[in-house]
């Protein structure tokens, strides 16, 4: 592994890698359409599962394992599974959303690279449950921390990566050979993508949107008033910087940026996080005002 990767970076990140961090997180999709034919390497794949095993887990327990699924016709099963699934969740739906589910497009398990099944192993620490005494979930919480890592290593890496939920689970461990005392957590579609949408495609469909922000922080207790100063400065962030998605930033990022962004789209992305002029300045000189410095969404 690179040098960078694993290097103690002291209190805090230089700006640029802050900047690429949120960026990560501001720009990762659930992806289930714009997936390209092209194969993912093992070194890469390996980066991400890497960047997964490093999560965080209840006791140190790290209870996953990464179930790699390159079969087309196991791949097809999987999907055969989601179509019955979705059939069966459909009564479940309001019925006057029920056309649009039906027009949503809710995976891309046959035309991503390849798929991952992400498990918990409820065993793997029996005996010495540190920090599951009280709350025996941590462990499949721990394993959500690790789907995340994954997510946002393979945004970096321009890589889509899409969550399929919409599966019977027991079925799917019947397919895949998943043993009892193993949940399957998630079962991902991964693969390069021609891009990354610029807003949830639920949001886009008319589904849903995202909440704001300053109506789900509570003071001291829940549903306590208060953290209005707070919650200004989250409102004010949302409102410059909202409207500010790159159309770059929605492509593939190529590994060597092609475009120089606008003063305007710099400073602008830059005053967001209460960056001044003169350190807007610093930053593209030391480079990183090739990218707006932040996209929030
Ligand atoms: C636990 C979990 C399960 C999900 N299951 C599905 C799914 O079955 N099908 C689907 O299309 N998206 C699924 N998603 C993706 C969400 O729809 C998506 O995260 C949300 O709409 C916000 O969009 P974004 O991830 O692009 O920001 C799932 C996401 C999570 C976290």
């Amino acid at each position: 592994m690179p040098e960078a990767m694993t290097a103690p970076m002291g209190d805090g990140f230089d700006q640029m890698a802050r900047d690429a961090v949120y960026r990560a997180m501001f720009t990762r999709r659930d992806v289930r359409s714009h997936f390209t034919p092209e194969t993912i390497d093992d070194e890469v794949l390996a980066r991400l599962l890497l960047a997964a095993h490093h999560a965080p887990s209840v006791g140190f327990m790290q209870p996953w394992n990464f179930i790699v699924i390159r079969g087309a016709a196991r791949r097809e099963k999987v999907r055969d599974l989601f179509l019955a699934a979705r059939e069966q969740e459909l009564p479940a739906i309001e019925e006057e959303r029920q056309a649009l589910y039906r027009k949503l497009k809710l995976e891309g398990i046959c035309e991503s690279a390849l798929n991952i099944c992400i498990t918990c192993d409820r065993q793997r620490s029996k005996g010495s449950p540190l920090g599951r005494w009280h709350n025996p979930e941590m462990d499949l919480y721990s394993t959500v921390c690790a789907v995340q890592n994954f997510w946002l290593a393979a945004r970096a890496e321009g890589i889509g990566v899409g969550w399929v939920s919409i599966i019977e689970p027991e079925a799917l461990k019947r397919l895949l050979a998943i043993p009892e005392h193993v949940t399957p957590i998630a079962y991902l579609c991964v693969g390069r993508v021609s891009e990354f949408a610029p807003k949830p495609d639920l949001e886009t469909h008319g589904w849903g949107r995202r909440l704001p922000l300053p109506e789900l922080i509570m003071s001291e207790t829940f549903c306590g008033q208060g953290e209005t100063p707070l919650k200004s400065t989250i409102a004010r962030l949302n409102t410059v910087a909202g409207s500010l998605a790159s159309p770059a930033d929605q492509r593939v990022a190529p590994a060597v940026p092609q475009r120089e962004p606008s003063k305007e789209e710099s400073a602008l992305s830059l005053r967001s996080l209460n960056f001044d002029d003169a350190s807007a300045s610093r930053a593209s000189q030391a480079g990183s005002g090739t990218w707006p410095a932040i996209v929030l969404k």
